[in-house]
């Protein structure tokens, strides 16, 4: 296969699954977390040609030199995030500069490091979410990344052309890690009010992103994955 798979942030939840899914179809795959054990760790479960290396989106300035030694790139995810409670009457200025500069710099510097690596027919996914469609108390900057992610493939696909670049918005993946010990009662009032009546899983999001990152003509895309649930 021509060029690895860069997963940034994929020592957890929906980025691991998708290097999973990739490692188990025999790709070479590099994983990122902010601490090398981590990356290693993950590495390790992922199994196959997977490596693990440590990289700080909010540090945008290391991220040049963290991805220097990576070889032909494929196809990257960009999954990484941080969460950040953070309203606007209790404002956590360093909680915003922190979760900006990660989504907005750092997606962005990721994507500049990579470029002398990609292949011709490369493509890129970057994760946003639905707290742009649907805010809430405290979600203003979460809303507002998310908001820039999905301008920001348009610029990069057509300064960047021919590569590809896409992005995910999911709703609520009940099984992953983050939401999977939330109270029952949270994740049943996002189930009822979903019209198909079941949670976005784990395995819709990657069977979402190996579509984005395959079809070669799909490009410039916000693809919501959220089985409706924006209507109700
Ligand atoms: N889970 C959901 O229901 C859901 C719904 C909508 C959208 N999303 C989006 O999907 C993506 C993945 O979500 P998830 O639930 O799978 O997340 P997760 O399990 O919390 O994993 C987050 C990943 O980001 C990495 N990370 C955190 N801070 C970082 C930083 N400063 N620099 C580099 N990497 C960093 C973590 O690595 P270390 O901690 O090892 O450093 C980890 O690999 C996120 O962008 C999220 O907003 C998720």
């Amino acid at each position: 296969m021509d060029g690895n798979v860069v997963v940034v942030g994929g020592s957890s939840g929906l980025g691991k699954e998708i290097a999973g899914h990739y490692a188990s179809n025999g790709w070479d795959i590099v994983v990122t977390s902010r601490d090398a054990d981590r990356a290693r760790a993950a590495a390790t479960e992922i199994g196959g040609s997977t490596t693990g290396i440590s990289l700080d989106l909010s540090a945008p300035h290391e991220i040049g030199a963290r991805l220097a030694d990576l070889g032909s790139v494929r196809y990257l995810v960009v999954a990484a995030v941080e969460r950040d409670e953070n309203t606007v009457t209790d404002y956590n200025i360093d909680g915003a500069i922190y979760l900006s500069t990660l989504k907005l710099v750092g997606y962005t510097e990721v994507v500049h490091a990579l470029l002398p690596r990609f292949t011709n027919d490369a493509a890129v996914v970057l994760f946003g979410g639905l707290a742009k469609d649907r805010p809430y108390a405290g979600s203003t900057t979460v809303s507002t990344v998310n908001g820039g992610v999905t301008t920001m493939i348009n610029t990069l696909a057509v300064e960047l052309a021919p590569l590809r670049f896409n992005a995910i918005h999911p709703a609520i993946v009940g099984d992953s890690p983050y939401w999977e010990g939330k109270p029952a009662e949270v994740l049943e009032a996002v189930r009822t009010r979903t019209p198909t009546g079941r949670l976005v899983t784990t395995a819709d999001v990657v069977h979402a992103v190996v579509f984005l990152l395959e079809n070669g003509s799909v490009n410039a895309v916000n693809l919501v994955v959220d089985g409706g649930s924006l209507l109700g």
